[in-house]
């Protein structure tokens, strides 16, 4: 694996690629790369030549100093998790190469960015839409991989990309998940044991608005209302929210039954630690399909790294 330090280097790895015939795939990822990282570079690197991997610490995109303080990094530790995974290049910009100054430009999706998420986190998506659009731009034509966990940042980027005309391929890879239905997540290495425990109500709430919906639910409302009931009974778990919402642009519907395609999405804090899920609404509830990736069950001492 080459790690390049710059944008002209990264870019011109890519583009030397290109020239090769083999055209690139990018995993754009914040670091602490975990298995469901992983499961990007996989599918990455079973569909394209070069695979790249960047590693940015986004300051844009915090909207607390204190959250992106506390986020974790460990470039050595990473660095092996894509020569494992056969990564080509990483590119691992400083914040004073990516942001020589701050950003007079930047990019805000409207609408789809602006529920959920960007509510609760003033700013996040335009930090977001801004570095991946940097970074595309960097890249060049590729296909990049983006993982269902984060549903919204999914929803965000493809419109990005299509509002822009951008040259690139988005990809959608399936959440992967910890055996006790925890979604992936840099974030839970910040969990206290009690508090890791705990975090299982995310999922726990997810298969609580599945079986509303395969009972029958069709008000966005009730079935998010079963989720959060879920949530507020685990004393450590605090709700930001729970929803129903069609999966083509978060929007919420004023029945699920008219909506070709319904994401469950939930939020909730632990401690100083904020995570998020998501699944189909209409995948079976108690099993994991559509909420889960094929790297399904990952023992605990996997979860890591
Ligand atoms: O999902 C992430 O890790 C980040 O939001 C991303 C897409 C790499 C942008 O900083």
């Amino acid at each position: 694996v080459e790690v390049v330090r710059t944008v002209a280097a990264f870019t011109g790895r890519l583009a030397a690629a290109r020239l090769e015939g083999r055209d690139p795939g990018l995993v754009p990822t914040m670091g602490a790369l975990h298995a469901g990282h992983r499961s990007l570079i996989e599918a990455a690197a079973a569909a394209h030549g070069h695979v790249a991997v960047s590693i940015f610490v986004n300051p844009l995109q915090f909207d607390h100093q204190g959250d992106l303080a506390r986020y974790p990094r460990d470039l050595g530790a990473d660095l092996e998790v894509c020569a494992a995974a056969g990564v080509s290049t990483v590119f691992a910009p400083s914040v004073e190469e990516m942001y020589p100054c701050p950003p007079r430009t930047t990019v805000h999706v409207a609408q789809v960015g602006e529920p959920f998420e960007g509510q609760v986190r003033p700013g996040h998506f335009d930090g977001v839409a801004t570095v991946v659009a940097k970074l595309f731009s960097a890249a060049g034509a590729c296909t990049a991989y983006f993982g269902e966990k984060d549903f919204q940042q999914l929803a965000v980027v493809r419109r990005m990309v299509s509002d822009l005309s951008m040259p690139v391929q988005v990809v959608a890879c399936p959440i992967v998940r910890a055996p006790d239905g925890l979604a992936l997540s840099s974030r839970n290495a910040l969990l206290s044991d009690e508090d890791r425990q705990a975090a299982t109500v995310l999922w726990r709430a997810l298969d609580a608005g599945r079986r509303a919906v395969a009972d029958g639910e069709v008000r966005p409302d009730r079935v998010a209302g079963a989720m959060a009931d879920v949530v507020r009974s685990e004393p450590r778990a605090s709700l930001d929210y729970a929803a129903a919402v069609d999966a083509s642009d978060l929007s919420t519907p004023a029945s699920l039954a008219d909506t070709a395609s319904v994401r469950l999405l939930v939020a909730a804090r632990l401690g100083l630690v904020r995570l998020i899920d998501n699944c189909d609404a209409r995948a079976m509830a108690g099993s994991r399909d559509g909420c889960n990736g094929a790297a399904a069950l990952l023992v605990h001492g996997q979860e890591g790294r």
